[in-house]
């Protein structure tokens, strides 16, 4: 995953994927609850304007706005020349989207384009809202500019000696991930308030919680949890795999959210600092009662697809009474265009092959997100499992 944002709420997360297709979650429960395809290319940025409505940024260089429960977004935001890599949302709903056009640009919330700002030289990486409405962004030349409200000329506030791959507001403070491996915080007029080493590594992601904890990543793969100001480490995650590239708390359940190279969002619980697997417990129930290991290669699946007769959707079809059924037949669920078209019937022979080449491949235009089995073995356990869990009873 290249992005998470989380709704508090309704413990709701937003992923982007690499493929193009974002994710909402249902975090309490581990499973995905609507897959979005809009963006052409990966997504670099999400956020949530509320419950219902977020937003996703691409490397299209689109802001997209979104309902929940709609296929398409409600609004397309398009004027950045380049892909957009950050997004923030201040309280009065004004959404600030981050560019490698070198720009930020402020829109309303109903996606209005407000202002340009222009300053940075080169790609900005970095964007949020202090607590009085002013805009605060950071890039790769390594400047924190603040913009106030209204204005389209901001000033340096910060100079830092390497690129800044990420920012975090917390309180009236600004945390910056360096790509030295640093991390920083300084306060709303530049003042250093607290410098740590943190890795080997540049840092690459960023995250602040609501109670003054702050949770940074890097490009090899390691995520810790800092206590602010002093940025003191008080705890190390189990490394990830590849770099992370976005980091996301949630207070309740208390989770710490981060996107990563490969597979789905890695969750860890923040009490105990244990990672939480991806559709919970599923694969090992499904192993309990159908026996064996051909359970474990559908656990992914589980997320997004129930086994049950209705009302079985979750963000995919449910997947009872699969074999001898037609492509885009599922009771009561909202299909792509592109696989509600296919004329296909799913056997063995064609959810092993959907699953050999990858969806993306097998039908393009899905919103099913990208994923293989390259393991024969694998798609010859996912074949026999299916079998028997889809059963009509
Ligand atoms: C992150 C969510 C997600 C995951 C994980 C996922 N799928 Fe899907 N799947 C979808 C969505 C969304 C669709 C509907 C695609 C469309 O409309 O283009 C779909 C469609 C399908 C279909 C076609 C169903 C039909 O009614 O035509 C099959 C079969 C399927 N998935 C199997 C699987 C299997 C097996 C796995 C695990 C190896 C899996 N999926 C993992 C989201 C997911």
């Amino acid at each position: 995953m290249r992005s998470v944002a989380t709704e508090p709420s309704s413990h709701s997360a937003l992923t982007g994927s690499f493929d193009g297709s974002a994710i909402l979650w249902d975090v309490s429960s581990g499973e995905a609850r609507q897959a979005l395809r809009f963006h052409a290319g990966q997504v670099n940025a999400t956020a949530f304007l509320s419950q219902t409505r977020f937003i996703t940024a691409g490397q299209d260089g689109l802001v997209a706005l979104w309902t929940a429960a709609r296929e398409q977004p409600d609004r397309v935001l398009d004027g950045h020349a380049g892909p957009v890599v950050a997004l923030a949302v201040a309280e009065d709903g004004r959404i600030a989207s981050a560019s490698w056009d070198g720009t930020v640009r402020l829109w309303a919330g109903d996606g209005s384009p407000l202002s340009v700002l222009r300053g940075h030289a080169g790609n900005v990486n970095a964007v949020g809202f202090l607590p009085g409405g002013d805009v605060v962004s950071a890039g790769a030349d390594g400047t924190v500019r603040v913009w106030a409200s209204g204005r389209e000329s901001g000033w340096v506030i910060f100079a830092s000696p390497a690129a800044i791959n990420a920012a975090a507001v917390l309180g009236g403070a600004v945390a910056l991930a360096g790509a030295d491996g640093s991390i920083r915080l300084i306060d709303a007029s530049g003042r250093n308030l607290g410098e740590a080493q943190l890795l080997d590594a540049p840092a690459t992601a960023l995250a602040a919680s609501g109670d003054g904890l702050l949770a940074a990543g890097g490009a090899d793969g390691s995520v810790a949890l800092l206590q602010a100001p002093s940025l003191r480490v008080i705890r190390s995650f189990a490394p990830a795999q590849g770099p992370v590239w976005a980091l996301a708390f949630l207070a309740s359940p208390p989770r710490l959210l981060a996107g990563t190279s490969r597979g789905p969002v890695v969750t860890w619980d923040l009490a105990s600092g244990a990672r939480l697997l991806d559709g919970s417990d599923g694969g090992q129930a499904a192993a309990a009662t159908t026996g064996g290991e051909s359970a474990r290669v559908f656990a992914p699946c589980r997320a997004c697809h129930s086994l049950g007769p209705d009302p079985g959707n979750r963000a995919g079809p449910t997947l009872y009474g699969l074999f001898g059924r037609r492509a885009g037949t599922a009771n009561g669920y909202v299909y792509s265009a592109a696989l509600g078209r296919r004329d296909l019937m799913w056997t063995a022979e064609t959810v092993a092959r959907l699953f050999e080449i990858g969806p993306a491949a097998f039908i393009p235009g899905t919103k099913m997100p990208d994923q293989k089995l390259v393991d024969e073995r694998d798609r010859a356990d996912l074949i026999r499992f299916l079998e028997e869990a889809t059963k009509p009873r």
